[in-house]
């Protein structure tokens, strides 16, 4: 039963969650010590592809096991949040895929889903991939992006696109996105601000947090709520020039960085593995913690970061308070940390009361 005051009106939360992002297909497998080895890979990373990792992509879809699944940080985290609110359409996708078969895979994926996906195609490029390899309940991340490189602000702004995003109320787009559009991020967040909705952002990576200061700087400023974990949040304090290796200072810090006027406060979500979860706001930062599992119950921390946010998103939305938020958020992560890559049975289980 839903409490005085809050909604159980199911309309109201038609499209009322937006992300925006490089929809990629993710190409999984386990694989071991020799094949990182051979291709520099390290474990616990995420990085887009170079040179030297042309002929992996091929190696790896050719192993025993190898799934291949709609990926893409922000596309993950909105999957997770519509299957949390089990309300078809109430989640709003865009970004660019080419016209090909993966690209119609997940067009096909996301609807299974109740996503709402309104993808550019480019003409030109496939649509992205990112290898997902697997070792020891670890991951890596690299991705090419292709066809997600190719995202421009027109395809936001045409009629049908702009319908969605001022339809909705809540703003979310991945670090990863600023490698790609940032004039998209800042069009979406000065909307944002203007309208008074809620506009967030992950720091996606530690390579995104140290080579793309400049325009992570100018999207943070727009930000109500800033996600990350415990690794990108260091590096970024490391790139300011923050003399601290404290977690909880980093977080406050975080949070009282610039912020645009009209804006009421910022919190800063960092989370941590299998550490409680920070969040920062008001100067002041408190401690959650997390669903242990057992180590035998791990399957892979792929997707962890992004279900926790998609969780996270799937209370927010609903006008819930932070304490609600943080519950699922672990929640939806510890779900999918106990399957392989970013995926969950058909239901969720989360009960909220
Ligand atoms: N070892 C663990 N035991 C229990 N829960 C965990 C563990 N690792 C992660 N989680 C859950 O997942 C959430 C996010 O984890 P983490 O900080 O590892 O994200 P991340 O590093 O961004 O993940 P990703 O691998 O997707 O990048 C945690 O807050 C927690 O809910
Ligand atoms: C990325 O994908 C494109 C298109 O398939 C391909 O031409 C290119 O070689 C790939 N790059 C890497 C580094 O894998
Ligand atoms: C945080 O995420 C990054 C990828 O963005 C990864 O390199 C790092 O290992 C993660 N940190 C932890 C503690 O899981």
């Amino acid at each position: 039963m839903p409490a005085p005051g809050e909604t159980s009106d199911v309309a109201s939360l038609e499209m009322v969650l937006m992300g925006m992002g490089n929809p990629l297909l993710d190409i999984a497998a386990v694989v071991d010590e020799d094949f990182l080895d051979r291709y520099g890979v390290k474990l616990n990373n995420a990085i887009l592809a170079e040179e030297k990792h042309i002929p992996m992509y091929k190696e790896l879809a050719e192993l025993p096991g190898v799934k291949f699944i709609a990926g893409g940080a922000t596309q993950n985290a909105i999957r997770v949040a519509q299957w949390m609110l089990q309300v078809p359409g109430a989640t709003s996708y865009m970004g660019c895929i080419g016209k090909d078969e993966f690209g119609q895979e997940m067009i096909k994926a996301c609807a299974a889903d109740g996503v709402n996906v309104h993808y550019m195609e480019d003409e030109e490029h496939p649509t992205g991939t990112c290898a997902v390899l697997v070792s020891g309940g670890e991951r890596s991340l690299i991705a090419n992006l292709s066809a997600a490189n190719c995202y421009k602000s027109k395809h936001l702004l045409e009629p049908e696109n702009w319908f969605v995003a001022e339809k909705a109320k809540f703003y979310y787009i991945a670090g990863f996105f600023l490698t790609v559009s940032p004039e998209t991020v800042i069009i979406l967040a000065k909307h944002a601000l203007e309208k008074k909705k809620t506009f967030m952002m992950n720091l996606a990576a530690p390579f995104i947090c140290e080579f793309f200061t400049k325009p992570l700087l100018e999207a943070l400023f727009y930000c109500d709520y800033i996600f990350g974990n415990e690794t990108e949040a260091s590096t970024f304090a490391r790139v300011q020039g923050w003399e601290t290796e404290d977690l909880e200072e980093i977080a406050v810090k975080m949070s009282q960085l610039p912020l645009a006027e009209g804006k009421k406060e910022r919190v800063v979500v960092i989370t941590h593995g299998g550490e409680p979860t920070l969040v920062a706001h008001g100067g002041k930062v408190t401690l959650h913690p997390v669903k242990p599992i057992a180590k035998s119950d791990i399957i892979d921390t792929n997707g962890a970061g992004d279900s926790f946010v998609g969780g996270f998103l799937s209370q927010l939305v609903q006008g819930k308070g932070i304490e609600d938020c943080i519950k699922a958020a672990n929640h939806a992560a510890n779900v999918v940390i106990q399957h392989s890559s970013c995926t969950y049975p058909p239901k969720p289980s989360f009960v909220d009361c």
